[in-house]
């Protein structure tokens, strides 16, 4: 027998609310595509984009997942023309601001993950003052990665480890997945199901540790065409997926750092 919908919990229709991921990651890509598409520049594909943010958060939030990890700026982003680097600043700045009213409403925690100290200062400051405002809210946690490389953060997790190393607080032998998994950006449950919009079939440097056993999942839509229908898509998708972890039968705690 299937597990029925918690009470009062909502869910997808005909969807038990275990079978539905707890943690999704996206890589939102496809902005500059849908604008070309549309004989727009770049930058309204990037203001679209936002918006989408908005809707798939609010969503997620509306079916209880824990986290939505989003790809807002790659470590390799930093390497785009300045004038769009300063766009997609402007429009993150204005991106923090704009989206609290919503993310109270929703009971949603905003954090960010990656090299944050590299954002322009405007940028930064107001990425502090959401976190610190939706620093209480209890529901899904909004995880934006900004200056994010997967390979970045296995070596910042290594530096620490190192100066502990160094300090004579840690053995080497002691240093083991947990370890690194603990002095990642943001200890937690690693992604259950990865999202990739517009078609590419590749990783691009994101959450490069914590995908190991993610469930894998490509759209062609262009991320500012990725509706909540799409949304759906994608998390019954995964609700088909049997997940082994490398052995013989569901065994999520034999795998799954949390
Ligand atoms: C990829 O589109 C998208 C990004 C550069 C990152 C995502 C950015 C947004 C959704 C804009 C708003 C974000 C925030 C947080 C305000 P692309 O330019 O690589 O598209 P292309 O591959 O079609 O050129």
């Amino acid at each position: 027998m299937t597990a029925g919908p918690t009470p009062g919990r909502t869910t997808l229709d005909g969807i038990a609310p275990d079978k539905l991921p707890r943690h999704v990651a996206i890589i939102m890509d496809g902005n500059g595509r849908w604008a070309q598409a549309q004989g727009l520049r770049r930058t309204a594909g990037h203001d679209r984009g936002a918006g989408t943010i908005r809707n798939i958060t609010t969503e997620c939030a509306r079916l209880h997942l824990e986290q939505l990890t989003l790809y807002a700026f790659s470590i390799e982003n930093w390497k785009r023309p300045r004038a769009e680097i300063q766009y997609l600043m402007r429009l993150l700045r204005k991106f923090l601001i704009d989206e609290r009213p919503t993310l109270e409403e929703n009971d949603v925690r905003l954090t960010a993950i990656g090299r944050l100290d590299d954002l322009p200062s405007s940028a930064r400051k107001e990425l502090d003052r959401t976190m610190e405002l939706s620093a209480g809210n209890r529901g899904l946690n909004l995880c934006l990665a900004l200056g994010y490389g997967g390979r970045t953060e296995i070596v910042d997790a290594a530096r620490k480890l190192a100066a502990r190393v160094a300090a004579g607080e840690l053995a080497p032998e002691d240093i083991d997945e947990a370890a690194i998994s603990a002095n990642l950006y943001q200890p937690g449950r690693d992604p259950d199901l990865l999202v990739r919009t517009a078609g590419e079939l590749r990783v691009s440097n994101f959450l490069l540790w914590q995908i190991s056993y993610s469930e894998l999942y490509v759209t062609q839509a262009c991320w500012p065409d990725f509706t909540v229908e799409e949304l759906h898509g994608a998390l019954r998708s995964f609700a088909t997926r049997t997940r082994k972890y490398g052995g013989l039968v569901d065994a999520p705690e034999a795998a799954v750092r949390r």
